[in-house]
């Protein structure tokens, strides 16, 4: 339990945030397909991003991580190196990590089981088990489509696949065994997710074509090369505090060196329309761009987010909820059932911790409605065990009339452990 006190003044805050998990996670997997000395900096500092090295070791990867400098060096021999693993490959709370790697392992000479904690032990696979079961991959869930995923040799053909649902990791695990595959693999998404792994993987030298929302790629016909690779600041923690300087007034915030991908950034231009300042400024574009962001208070108003907005803002959604309980007027978000199948049920996390907040919300199957109209009340919350509900409620305590206690506020932990630590340093008697 921790007790979160509303902030005391203004926030005139100057941040950098780790490196961004999705890329972090992507720039340690990758370098199982090169044959040399890789060197990445500024990783995220998440147990995920842990979970995704303890993963990789177990594959015979060589791995030296310094946590003091956020950085590794990673040893390699392409493909044909990476070795059976002696026991089960837990990917932690980490969905990127068991989804990606799943199209890894699908197109190796060996067997391994991917499990995880119980969060993600509930979480859908069968997402990726069908595409790449259709590209000849032996793996197996469970009856209700969940892990341990167990993978078996075989081999692997390309496919032509129409995403049925936005999800990068479904894109990466398919992509990843693609590269392994005899001939095309031709994805289309209907709308377009995060595309780290197309964009990475081709600048890295994979022959990966990407043209609108068709990816196409065939097989590697030999390792890639070693990489240096420094990982921009990650845009979804950075949003927190930009939340918090819009909500705050008298607040500011300014965010330095963070990804700035459109696919990215959705969060950034759902602040604009609800009214904050915000200013972004993209200062390199070598891989992917990254820059500044600057966001002041202004006033809020409500917003209406629906299908096209959703892949852009995926993670943020529990933040946007908060934003809508200070801000005027309705704020709507439909077409967002993926919710449910985050860490926990973040509709449900949202629903439950506004109402305890005083909050007037409805809840949908695909999303919820609110009102900013009753000033939230500092209250009994719950992270559910999710890093970003506890994190966006975290900032929900921070406006809020009155303190609150959140129940195990530790999941944060996950893609950001950092966080309480700069929060406290926000409020009234710390
Ligand atoms: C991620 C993709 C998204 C996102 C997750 C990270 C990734 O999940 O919610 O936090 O790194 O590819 P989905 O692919 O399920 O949308």
């Amino acid at each position: 339990m921790r007790q979160i006190i509303p902030a005391k003044d203004p926030l005139n805050l100057s941040i950098k945030v780790p490196g961004d998990k999705s890329i972090s996670h992507r720039a340690l997997m990758f370098t199982g397909f090169t044959d040399g000395e890789s060197h990445i900096r500024h990783l995220g500092t998440g147990a995920d991003i842990r979970s995704t090295m303890k993963v990789l070791r177990q594959l015979g990867l060589q791995i030296d991580y310094s946590s003091k400098k956020n950085s590794a060096r990673v040893v390699a021999g392409g493909l044909q190196d990476l070795i059976k693993p002696a026991n089960s490959l837990d990917a932690g709370n980490s969905g990127t990590t068991m989804r990606l790697m799943s199209g890894l392992l699908a197109g190796r000479p060996f067997e391994s089981v991917l499990t995880g904690d119980e969060s993600l032990r509930s979480r859908p696979m069968n997402r990726i088990v069908d595409p790449l079961r259709s590209m000849g991959a032996s793996i197996k869930s469970t009856g209700h489509g969940t892990a341990p995923l167990e993978i078996r040799p075989a081999r692997l053909t390309g496919i032509d696949y129409a995403m049925p649902v936005a999800s990068a990791q479904v894109k990466s695990a398919i992509i990843l065994a693609g590269l392994q595959a005899d001939g095309h693999t031709i994805i289309r998404e209907q709308a377009i997710s995060r595309r780290h792994t197309e964009v990475m993987l081709g600048q890295f030298g994979a022959p990966i074509e990407i043209k609108g929302p068709v990816i196409t790629l065939e097989g590697l016909s030999g390792p890639l090369a070693p990489y240096n690779f420094t990982v921009p600041g990650d845009p979804s923690s950075a949003a927190f505090w930009a939340a918090a300087a819009a909500l705050i007034p008298g607040s500011s915030c300014q965010i330095e060196d963070v990804h700035l991908s459109e696919e990215r950034i959705g969060f950034y231009y759902v602040l604009k329309e609800m009214g904050a300042h915000v200013k972004i400024q993209v200062a390199d574009d070598t891989i992917e761009p990254r820059g500044n962001v600057k966001v002041s208070s202004n006033g809020l108003k409500g917003i209406s987010l629906g299908s096209e907005d959703i892949p852009g803002i995926i993670d943020e959604l529990p933040l946007v909820a908060v934003l809508g309980a200070y801000a005027d007027g309705k704020t709507t978000v439909r077409d967002a059932k993926e919710l449910r199948y985050k860490e926990c049920d973040r509709i449900k996390a949202v629903v439950s911790n506004l109402r305890a907040m005083h909050v007037n919300i409805e809840e949908f199957e695909d999303g919820f409605e609110l009102t900013g109209e009753n000033p939230a009340v500092g209250a009994d919350l719950n992270s559910y065990g999710d890093h970003r509900i506890a994190m966006a409620f975290g900032i929900a305590a921070l406006g809020a009339t009155g303190n609150s206690q959140m129940k195990n506020p530790d999941a944060a932990s996950v893609s950001y452990p950092e966080y309480w630590q700069i929060i406290d340093s926000f409020s009234t008697d710390s």
